[in-house]
């Protein structure tokens, strides 16, 4: 029997919302905010929906998701299939808004694959200008390979200018009559090296952001991967100790004050515990998901609270 009772999961605070329990339901589950309310009744403590790009588009052609069922991986090339900011937002504008729901909702933004690179900070613009009022947290998604030179949005330059211009808005917005700052927090790749990551968290520390995502899919193939052939981000068990050596790197380059989010590879408890001991507030899960089935969220919820509790 799987329990939901919620009074046996730990509840966690961070970047200023209240978690009922530290797993969430990762990016890329949940595109157009339809399945969220789901999640919520499966136990899971967050759902962050998305990837939402300004404009609605189709994604890549299928197939676009392939199973590693004996490595619990998955590659997938969806592209940020989502119909798109302005529908979103208007499904969402029919629930509850922040504060007022059983989870804390996250909406992650990417870019309209159309977008030029050069004018990305529009584009990510147009999104939160519509969708910030739904989201209890926000997240500027730089980090997906399967949207082409996406990721360069993590270079020192770049990301500055995306900061910047969304940081303002965000000030800006909380200006305004009964409007909040949105806690706004960045997901990285895994792909970035050390010194990338220094600089990124030097970005994020200029413009003050609320936490940071770590990590999305890879581009690598180690082991047995190196033979696989489909493009895309691989996710699930072979990114699980990368993501964590992230995590740690962040924790300890941050002296832990930068919450973070750890998201790859989550088999079970100990993988999940693990990124805990990282340095991670808050977990997130998909790939296991999709091995594990629906109830894996709150299972594993169950097990860290019961481990915290020892
Ligand atoms: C099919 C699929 C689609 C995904 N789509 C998105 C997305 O739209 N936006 C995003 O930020 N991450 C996306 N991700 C990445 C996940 O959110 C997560 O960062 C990654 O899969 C690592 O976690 P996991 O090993 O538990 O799957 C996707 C992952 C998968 C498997």
């Amino acid at each position: 029997m799987v329990r939901l009772d919620p009074g046996r999961f730990r509840p966690v605070e961070a970047f200023g919302l209240k978690f009922p329990n530290a797993v969430g339901l990762a990016a890329g589950f949940d595109k157009n905010a339809c399945a969220w309310p789901a999640a919520a009744a499966l136990g899971f403590g967050h759902v962050e929906i998305g990837t939402v790009t300004a404009l609605a588009q189709p994604g890549n052609p299928r197939p676009r998701v392939f199973r590693y069922p004996k490595q619990e991986a998955v590659i997938n090339r969806m592209g940020f299939n989502n119909q798109g900011a302005a529908a979103v937002a208007r499904r969402l504008s029919g629930y509850p808004g922040p504060g007022l729901r059983r989870i804390p909702l996250g909406i992650n933004l990417g870019k309209s694959k159309v977008a030029d690179i050069d004018r990305a900070a529009e584009d990510y613009l147009a999104s939160f200008a519509v969708l910030a009022d739904h989201a209890d947290y926000v997240v500027l998604n730089v980090s997906s390979p399967n949207t082409p030179n996406l990721r360069e949005l993590q270079d020192e330059a770049r990301l500055r200018q995306l900061l910047e211009a969304v940081t303002g808005a965000n000030r800006e917005r909380s200006g305004r009559p009964g409007k909040r700052r949105v806690p706004l927090l960045l997901k990285i790749s895994p792909d970035l090296g050390f010194p990338q990551i220094d600089a990124v968290l030097g970005v994020i520390a200029d413009f003050a952001l609320e936490g940071v995502i770590a990590t999305n899919t890879t581009l690598s193939r180690p082991g047995v991967f190196s033979r696989v052939t489909e493009s895309g981000g691989l996710s699930g068990a072979p990114l699980r100790a990368r993501s964590t050596e992230i995590i740690g790197y962040i924790a300890r380059a941050t002296g832990g004050r930068l919450p973070i989010i750890g998201v790859g590879g989550i088999t079970g408890p100990a993988s999940a515990a693990e990124k805990l001991d990282a340095g991670a507030a808050l977990v997130q899960v998909y790939s296991g998901m999709i091995y594990r089935g629906p109830f894996f969220g709150s299972a594993l919820a169950r097990a860290l609270s019961d481990r915290q509790r020892l």
